[in-house]
């Protein structure tokens, strides 16, 4: 597939419609995220009027049409010794991964982490999810280690790893 455009933006209230949608697929799939159940676009409209201003979700859009997204969250919302730290999640449409798109969101997210003095993004990676786990590692993503049966999707355990990148 040709892109006609690909832009990459900080996502507003009016784009939660269109990321509760991605959510939804990627929920669908049961096998990438430990989100149960997908956030609703009320859901993910009071989420991003919640971020502070050294936080975001950057929106992938293709031809006009958000096709995936990245977040950066801090990885504590109230304690401000860990305020060097994130973390972040990233989710591309099916038909569109493969394309390189999660790489310039990552570029994006990491150059706003920088301004916004983080030194370091942790993330948490269910252990079966091979394909994030080869793109977080492309990123520079260190695995640290490994939390035994801690994600439940539908009665089955699975395992995560915990995984850092210093800036
Ligand atoms: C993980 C994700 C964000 C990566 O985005 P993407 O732009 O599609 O990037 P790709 O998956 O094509 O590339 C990631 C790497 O995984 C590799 N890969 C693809 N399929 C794979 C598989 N089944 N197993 C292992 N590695 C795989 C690719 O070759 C690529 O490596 P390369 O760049 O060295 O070639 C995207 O696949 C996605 O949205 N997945 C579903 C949601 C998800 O898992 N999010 C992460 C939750 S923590």
């Amino acid at each position: 597939m040709k892109f006609l455009e690909l832009k990459i933006r900080k996502a507003t209230p009016k784009d939660a419609k269109s990321i509760s949608y991605i959510w939804e697929v990627i929920c669908a799939e049961r096998i990438y995220t430990s989100v149960d159940k997908a956030f609703t676009a009320q859901q993910e409209r009071e989420y991003i009027s919640s971020l502070s201003e050294r936080e975001g979700i950057f929106v992938a859009e293709v031809d006009n049409k958000i096709v995936g997204f990245q977040s950066l969250d801090l990885w504590s919302k109230v304690l401000n010794s860990f305020r060097q730290v994130g973390t972040i999640g990233t989710f591309i449409l099916p038909e569109l991964r493969g394309k390189g798109i999660s790489y310039i969101l990552a570029n994006q997210t990491f150059d706003f982490a920088r301004v916004n003095d983080y030194n370091k993004i942790v993330i948490y990676v269910r252990k079966g999810n091979e394909r994030a786990i080869k793109f977080y590692q492309n990123l520079g993503f260190i695995t640290k280690g490994e939390l035994e049966r801690q994600v439940n999707i539908e009665g089955i355990l699975e395992n995560e790893l915990f995984m850092e990148k210093f800036l």
